[in-house]
């Protein structure tokens, strides 16, 4: 039975896109910081695919919707009932005329409730003068702000009229076409943007800000409020050149312009790929440069993801597989491939993590989804990425390495670009690229691969080199006879580690079957000024340690951790590990009520979740 046969449409969305497609929007958008909406409208081109449609079924969320029109003709709506977070149906009667390809207009205003925005006042930004607001459509937000197909099986190309305060910036996930222009007799600016690329709605992108750019390459620009862009821009100052390099791997880059947006500390992702416009977390600029990868992975979506599409979010392995792969090749020839390797090893301690911690690994450990029901993000976790990854990796090796791998990463780009595909055509498109291979691929337990449960079936024979080093100064520290810690402080260790080795030490710690005795992690603690670690990365495994080993002392500053920033991979894993531990537990629910409503609602709903808030 193929892949496919779990779902023929795409079990998030109330689209019927079996009988037709939108594929242009153009909005126009009133930014409304008092009331916190998106007031305005929507006029989307439609293509019929069989000819008699006779509605047009779109999803929506929480929106207001006050008129229809065709050809200034008005036309029946109905809005259905809410499923979960899925929202409603919005149902629009169609006339009985409408040519192959028409227009609809549809008036609306989204709520202050949209899952997609956050609205952050002047004192929860850096500047604290001007309120700030930027979206997150991904997975199925963008029903929020916009009555649409909301599935990523649909692309369509956008324009955009944005109006808002003349103070503040605008971008949206496209290119800007010309100068903001004010509007007499208001306060307010108008702001026009394209995409000129056909992109599923969960790319659709907007912020509204008080923000300034420093300039890296003539298509790349840092956005951040003013406080933070020296330090952002430096930070990421090798973007230029990990998009050439991604341009070797993949082929030409067709977005135009590659920006970056430096966000407030309640963004829930490392980054997100959205088209012209990588949105990043501050959590990334620590000044030491190794938190560049998750730009070298949302410079890869714009090939794998953004340009190769995915039917639904069952799919969403080839997405993030796909990219944690290209972004390991960047890193590769940045850096050489022993650090790829260890990237990838890096990659499979989190995956441990996943797998040992998950409540349901019927439906999280699985690389390809079954999704009737269930909401992409309560299932969102490591394994499509490290899976992914694995998969792809262990391809790479089976069938000759990068030298034969290589040339399919690339036509694998360009045979699939604007389309949006199942794991069935990916396989299918392996099995003919590497025609003279097909022994090799037939040895590759699929079905394991796609729908088994846990670590992968085979865990490649990466290069250990550098995890090693970590590995022995691991062992020490375990092995150390408490009488005798003091004799680890003045052997060399931990400050001949780099950034990245300081990660993976900590993973190993925690990994080992041996908990670490509070004792030691004390010295830890002082040696190596844990205390005051500017690295996150390094700080969330540091924390999470001490945490997995009770130390008590240590729960007000795994809370701070948790609290001021919001990025969704730290905050989680601590919430949930500070639950799972009774004397921690009351603390982090009330800590959490308290700050519920700094984070971003994604954040918020899963967190309430992870400890037993809501069901
Ligand atoms: N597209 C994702 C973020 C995302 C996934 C948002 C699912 C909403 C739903 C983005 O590309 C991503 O994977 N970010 C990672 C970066 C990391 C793997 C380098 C993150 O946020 O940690
Ligand atoms: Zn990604």
């Amino acid at each position: 039975m193929g892949i496919d046969a779990l779902s023929k449409n795409d079990p998030s969305s109330f689209s019927n896109t079996e009988d037709v497609v939108v594929r242009h929007a153009h909005i126009s958008w009133l930014v409304d910081f008092k009331k916190q909406t998106l007031a305005g409208s929507v006029r989307l081109t439609l293509e019929k695919v069989i000819d008699t449609v006779n509605k047009v079924v779109l999803d929506i969320k929480d929106i207001d919707v006050t008129k229809v029109t065709f050809d200034g003709e008005i036309l029946e709506f109905v809005k259905g009932p809410t499923v979960g977070t899925f929202g409603e149906s919005l149902t629009i009667t169609l006339p009985v005329n409408v040519p192959k390809t028409f227009n609809v207009i549809i008036q609306y205003e989204s709520s202050s409730k949209a899952y997609a925005l956050q609205w952050l006042s002047p004192e929860q930004t850096a500047g604290k003068t001007h309120p700030y607001m930027f979206s997150q459509c991904q997975s199925i937000h963008c029903r929020t702000i916009m009555p649409c197909q909301d599935t990523p099986d649909v692309k369509f190309t956008y324009s955009a009229e944005v109006d808002a305060d003349a103070k503040l910036t605008v971008l949206l996930s496209g290119v800007s076409t010309g100068t903001p222009e004010a509007l007499p007799g208001t306060t307010l600016r108008r702001h026009k943007f394209e995409q000129r690329v056909t992109i599923p709605s969960y790319l659709l992108a907007i912020v509204v800000a008080k923000i300034s750019f420093r300039t890296i390459s003539p298509r790349v620009n840092v956005w951040a409020e003013e406080q933070n862009v020296e330090a952002a821009a430096w930070e990421f100052g090798q973007a230029e050149e990990q998009l050439k390099f991604a341009e070797e791997i993949c082929g030409p880059y067709e977005w135009g312009r590659y920006d970056l947006l430096i966000l407030p500390p309640s963004f829930g992702y490392g980054g997100m790929e959205n088209p012209c416009i990588t949105f990043v977390t501050p959590t990334c600029v620590v000044g030491d440069r190794t938190q560049a990868d998750v730009i070298a992975h949302e410079i890869s979506h714009s090939w794998t993801g953004n340009s190769v599409g995915i039917k639904n979010f069952e799919h969403f392995w080839l997405n993030e597989g796909w990219t944690m792969f290209v972004q390991r090749k960047i890193e590769s020839k940045l850096f050489g491939e022993k650090h790829r390797h260890f990237s990838a090893i890096l990659g499979l301690n989190e995956l441990r993590n996943t797998v040992n911690d998950s409540k349901h690994p019927e439906i999280e450990t699985n690389l390809v989804k079954n999704l009737v029901g269930i909401d992409p993000e309560d299932v969102f976790n490591t394994v499509p990425y490290e899976k992914g990854h694995t998969l792809l990796f262990y391809l790479e090796t089976l069938l000759g390495g990068p030298e034969a791998f290589d040339p399919f990463v690339k036509s694998y780009c360009q045979h699939f670009k604007g389309r949006a595909i199942t794991t069935d055509d990916f396989k299918a498109y392996l099995y003919e690229f590497f025609a003279s291979k097909k022994d090799v691929l037939d040895s590759v337990d699929w079905q394991t691969w796609f729908f088994g449960l846990g670590m992968p079936p085979v865990i490649p024979d990466y290069d250990k080199t550098l995890s090693e080093q970590c590995t022995i100064l691991v062992q020490k520290w375990l092995k150390c006879p408490e009488a005798e810690i003091d004799t680890l402080n003045s052997s060399p260790g931990y400050k001949d580690l780099s950034p990245l080795q300081q990660r993976e030490f900590f993973d190993q710690l925690g990994l080992s079957d041996e908990i670490i005795s509070i004792k030691k992690l004390e010295k830890l603690d002082e040696w190596y000024n844990l205390k005051t670690v500017r690295n996150t990365e390094v700080k969330f495994r540091w924390l999470r340690l001490c945490i997995k080993a009770q130390w008590e002392a240590k729960i007000g500053d795994a809370i701070e951790f948790a609290t001021i920033q919001g990025r969704m991979k730290f905050v989680r894993p601590l919430f949930r590990s500070m639950y799972a531990w009774p004397a921690a537990r009351d603390r982090a629910v009330e800590a959490f009520k308290a700050h519920r409503d700094e984070y971003m609602y994604i954040t918020a709903r899963l967190v309430a979740l992870d400890l037993h808030l809501e069901t």
